[in-house]
């Protein structure tokens, strides 16, 4: 853990300095799902039975007889002895209420096709979809891993699953072949669901190869479902064990599967994440708590309404596409737009175009995308017609007050809110943010914990810091939508996230998420960034030590040393140091070819920024590489003392480095 007294004060005093308040517009506010103030005292005298309001959004089997079962904390259980179903829950129970015809997914591809599923058409789907698994062999429990981009058969694929019970694993599809086969070996997992290929900035990607590639990694036997995304654009051959989605699901079309009716406790999915270690993090995520969660946030923090059009940016590879394109907005029923392209293709008002034509009500999206449109300038926005935007959103990365402003004036038009949503992989949906119809916004301050969580700004000793003063994010009570466990290692969920400030002696438990923040005299809430060894890359989590392992993985490199270095557009870049075995020189092929390991090892958002050749990397005395130095000199800051180094002369070596690449 980092102290998070050397964060640089400096960038954060301008942050807060800059910083206005702005009210909700009325307009808003009249319509707005939840507005009353009284929720916070609500939610915190009447916890934990407060979050029976999540599990009313629901349609339950059986009823739950605890809504928090605590005995076995840190392994929490919420709704036990509930029993029901993701998949009813988001597309049956909507049909059987009159919204047969409403459009559930909208998606646009990117070269302009579209299709819309009803919730009717949705369900049938999935049905025979949920056939063909079964006939393939899908068990319940089994993991069934979809390696698949933005195209609406993913989340068919991940309902089709919670409908027979079997939990999803959903590996982002810029992820490379090594990436998937790590997932899918740790998961044990059998089954993949994956496509052909897909479009980015116009040209036809070949996905299917590096699925292949990926499953020749795969120390056990999988059964391949292939999705035809291109057609005769590219032609692709089916192996021993692969078979066709359409076909399938012609075979089975009509087919009725009844929903399996899941303990409130079941995994729903998996989702790894990147952590301190190399090894990713299976996130584990149960049925009734995840979905209560997701659903009831979606409903007070993005103001879902079921007549709404609603569009969230993000990647379903990623959480926030599990909780708020899929599983949230189906769960309101709500109509949930799906883009497969890129914010530049063809052209750099492509966003704004959907919004004019869909009428998106609420837009979702993250700073990193906000910093690129505010690059491109006003006129992109100024030249459509935003006027059915409500509410916007933020998420993934600190967002600065200048970039807070742009998007309220020039996307919303200052008239819609906008919600700074902190949240992790791990926390299953929204943590710290205002409520829209509600809360005073602050540019750059996400804003205080949502009602009945009890977040919190400490220092090293865990005691909460004054007002003003920098310290450690803590979550000191649970929530329904929190990971239950790491997938197969309970030891690591315990030393990851409950061991820093927790006191098992007493019985408390304290959630660490890693993060560094400020709170202000108000309780809100500013974000720092992380404090372990992760960097966010656009918004992106990646592992420091899976880069650093990446870069080894080259011929001829000794060590390395990876940090996050300031970016104007990404939030954070990789910046990679590196010593070569003796006798290797620092060329541009070697740089080259570090790169493409590391594109190979873990996909194209990992691709360091600048790989900086060195003799040898700033030690302390006692041998800890000293990667705040590393990240100063990437971002271009002034030093602090370097005199307690073991080898102070490096410093100036590595700078003069920099500054000649
Ligand atoms: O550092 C925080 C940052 O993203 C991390 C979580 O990453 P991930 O699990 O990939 O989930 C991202 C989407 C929920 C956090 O530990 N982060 C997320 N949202 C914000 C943020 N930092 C500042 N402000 C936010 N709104």
């Amino acid at each position: 853990m980092t102290d998070q007294s050397e964060e640089p004060e400096v960038e954060l005093e301008a942050r807060l300095a800059e910083q206005e308040t702005f009210e909700p517009p009325e307009s808003f506010v009249e319509q707005a799902n939840v507005t009353d103030e009284g929720i916070y005292e609500e939610f915190e005298e009447a916890w934990p039975e407060c979050w029976e309001a999540a599990a009313d959004l629901l349609e339950w089997d059986e009823p739950y007889e605890n809504v928090l079962e605590d005995e076995d904390a840190p392994f929490y259980r919420w709704f036990t002895g509930g029993k029901l179903n993701a998949s009813y829950n988001c597309l049956d129970r909507h049909v059987e209420n009159g919204a047969k015809n409403r459009a559930a997914i909208q998606w646009e591809g990117e070269l302009g096709e579209t299709r819309t599923y009803t919730y009717g058409e949705l369900l049938n789907e999935v049905e025979a979809f949920a056939a063909g698994l079964r006939e393939l062999g899908v068990e319940e429990d089994d993991v069934v891993t979809m390696y698949m981009p933005m195209i609406p058969e993913l989340p068919i694929a991940m309902l089709a699953c919670a409908r027979i019970g079997a939990p999803h694993s959903v590996v982002f599809a810029g992820f490379s072949a090594e990436a998937l086969a790590t997932r899918m070996n740790a998961s044990d997992s059998e089954y993949l669901i994956t496509c052909d290929g897909y479009y980015r900035r116009g040209d036809a990607l070949n996905h299917k190869e590096k699925s292949d590639k990926g499953l020749r990694q795969v120390d056990h036997d999988v059964t391949t479902v292939v999705v035809d995304r291109l057609g005769d654009e590219l032609k692709h051959f089916l192996g021993k064990h692969a078979h066709d989605y359409d076909e399938l699901v012609a075979e089975h079309e009509g087919a009725s599967v009844e929903p399996v009716s899941r303990d409130a406790e079941d995994m729903l999915f998996l989702m790894y994440t990147s952590g301190t270690t190399g090894q990713p993090k299976g996130v584990k995520h149960t049925t009734a708590g995840y979905l209560a969660y997701t659903a009831w946030t979606g409903q007070a923090v993005l103001d879902i309404k079921p007549e709404d059009t609603y569009w969230c940016s993000a990647d379903i590879g990623w959480i926030t596409g599990h909780s708020y394109i899929v599983y949230g907005p189906l769960a309101l029923g709500t109509t949930t737009l799906m883009y497969e392209g890129t914010p530049d293709y063809p052209e750099k008002d492509r966003f704004w175009e959907l919004v004019e034509k869909y009428r998106v009500d609420t837009f979702y999206t993250a700073p990193t995308a906000i910093r690129a449109f505010m690059k491109w300038g006003a006129e992109y926005p100024e030249a459509h017609d935003l006027s059915s935007l409500r509410l916007l959103g933020t998420v993934g990365e600190p967002i600065n007050p200048r970039a807070w402003k742009w998007y309220y004036k020039h996307i919303g038009g200052e008239e819609c809110p906008i919600v700074d949503t902190w949240w992790q992989t791990e926390t299953g949906g929204h943590m710290i943010t205002t409520l829209p119809g509600i809360g005073e916004m602050k540019p750059g301050s996400a804003g205080p914990g949502l009602p009945g969580l009890d977040v919190r700004v400490v220092d090293g000793t865990g005691e909460e810091v004054d007002a003003g003063h920098a310290g450690y994010l803590t979550v000191n009570n649970p929530w329904p939508g929190m990971l239950r466990t790491l997938y197969q290692n309970d030891e690591r969920f315990v030393s990851e996230y409950w061991q820093e400030y927790s006191d098992p002696d007493a019985d408390e438990w304290v959630y660490f998420p890693e993060d560094g923040a400020k709170i202000d005299e108000d309780g809100y809430i500013t974000v720092l960034g992380r404090v372990d060894d992760v960097i966010n890359v656009s918004g992106h989590r990646l592992g420091t030590m899976e880069l650093e392992s990446a870069i080894v993985a080259t011929a001829g490199v000794a060590e390395a040393a990876v940090v996050g270095g300031d970016h104007e557009l990404k939030g954070e870049a990789v910046y990679a140091y590196v010593i070569l075995e003796d006798g290797q020189e620092p060329t541009d092929a070697m740089r080259e070819r570090i790169v493409d390991n590391v594109v190979e090892g873990i996909g194209p958002i990992a691709k360091p920024e600048d790989v900086i050749f060195t003799p040898e990397l700033p030690k302390t005395r006692s041998g800890k590489i000293m990667r705040r130095l590393l990240e100063d000199i990437a971002s271009g800051n002034e030093l602090g003392n370097t005199s307690t180094l073991r080898n102070p002369d490096v410093v100036e070596d590595i700078q003069q480095q920099v500054q000649d690449d």
